[in-house]
């Protein structure tokens, strides 16, 4: 049977995309758990609680009321006004609603951020290490993802300096995740400023993913992009902190003059996001679901004390303790050469799940594998012992 051949023909930038390795191990891993094998995850980064019961219980009302039908494309009300609230209780910061736009899980406000700031032919400043999805998003518009090297020696973050010598004629942005994935490394009030400032001073936008807020394990809660400045774009999520990542919902924090555009691409793109997540959601901002969630942040805290060391001791090189988020961004350059055969291996033939260094970047990507701590502490514990086996045979 012959085919026409144009029906089959796709975009030229859809081969530029690549994988996201992470998912890749995460559908392997299940694969394996399908043949009957016990798989250990410490690939995927997804809290393992189920969702908070204040949230769940917040969803079955909504539904019993026949909370069914289409949301306003940037949020309802009552949760933009729950947002803004939040910034005011967390960070001192005053936001009008307005400026919260809801969206189908922090990964569509990231697709709209890009599409908003850059053109065909646009350069992009991201961090290497960094969240693979986001050098995919530049690459979506025919534009460059810069990446630029970060190692310890820049706790795993852009600094003004670097933005200022990687600046290109065709850079228009700069990124930064505080805490990152996948380092868990933190940027201060001040590096924040800085890095503002050097952006700012380029001409360009900067995009700051706060994700991980909330997940932090320093003495003092980290400051939010806002607090340094009206004219970033902010982008957070109900997935991490919240543990709700099945129920897709994020939301970003945009200066009043881009409401309008994000409205219309939020309309276009996908109408509005899920009615039922959002009135689940409303109930994430109580103090009873804060107290819960907070809890589970102290059991992540417990994980990554045990887990850092333990791997240390493993022969992992690991720059001291990740401040946020719940990874482990390890040197595995002692014990092999090849992260990826290294990742396949342990996930084949010793039942532990985690993601290549290849995932994130180009920097010393091959000599690095990140491990996720949101299991229970006892099967991390197992984990720990299923590698060491590993390493001895
Ligand atoms: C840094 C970062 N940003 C954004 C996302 C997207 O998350 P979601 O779409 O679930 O909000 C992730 C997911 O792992 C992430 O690690």
């Amino acid at each position: 049977m012959t085919q026409r051949q144009n029906i089959m023909r796709t975009a030229e930038r859809t081969r530029k995309l690549t994988s996201f390795k992470v998912v890749d191990f995460l559908e392997a891993a299940g694969q394996l758990e399908a043949e009957g094998r016990d798989i250990i995850h410490m690939e995927i980064g997804e809290p393992r609680f189920a969702t908070a019961t204040p949230i769940i219980e917040a969803a079955h009302l909504a539904l019993d009321q026949g909370k069914t039908a289409y949301a306003p494309s940037c949020g309802i009300p009552e949760l933009r006004l729950a947002i803004s609230d939040h910034y005011r209780h967390r960070y001192g910061v005053r936001i009008d609603p307005r400026r919260v736009i809801v969206t189908t899980g922090s990964s569509a406000a990231l697709g709209m951020v890009f599409e908003l700031l850059v053109n065909p032919g646009d350069g992009f400043l991201l961090a290497d290490p960094g969240y693979p999805c986001n050098a995919n998003f530049v690459r979506r518009l025919d534009a460059e993802p810069q990446l630029v090297p970060v190692g310890p020696e820049h706790n795993y973050q852009l600094t003004a300096d670097l933005v200022n010598r990687h600046w290109q004629a065709n850079t228009v942005g700069a990124m930064i995740a505080t805490p990152s994935n996948p380092t868990g490394s933190v940027i201060d009030r001040d590096q924040m400023s800085g890095l503002y400032r050097a952006v700012t001073s380029q001409g360009g936008t900067l995009v700051v993913d706060e994700i991980y807020h909330g997940l932090t394990y320093t003495a003092a809660p980290p400051s939010s992009a806002l607090e340094v400045a009206e004219d970033v774009l902010v982008v957070n999520s109900f997935s991490k902190y919240f543990g709700m990542t099945g129920w897709r919902l994020g939301w970003m924090v945009v200066p009043e003059t881009f409401v309008d555009l994000f409205t219309v691409m939020a309309q276009n793109f996908y109408i509005a996001s899920p009615t039922l997540s959002q009135y689940a959601a409303l109930a994430a901002f109580q103090p009873e679901t804060l107290s819960i969630l907070d809890g589970r942040c102290a059991e992540f805290q417990q994980s990554r004390d045990y887990l850092v060391p333990a791997l240390q001791q493993l022969g992992f090189a690991v720059a001291g303790l990740p401040e946020g988020a719940f990874y482990v961004y390890a040197d595995v350059s002692a014990l092999t050469d090849n992260c990826e055969d290294f990742c396949w291996r342990l996930l084949n033939e010793h039942g532990v799940a985690c993601t290549p260094g290849t995932d994130f970047g180009q920097y010393r990507a091959s000599q690095h594998v990140r491990f996720a701590y949101t299991e229970p502490l006892p099967r991390l514990q197992l984990a720990v012992q299923r590698i060491e086996r590993a390493l001895q045979s």
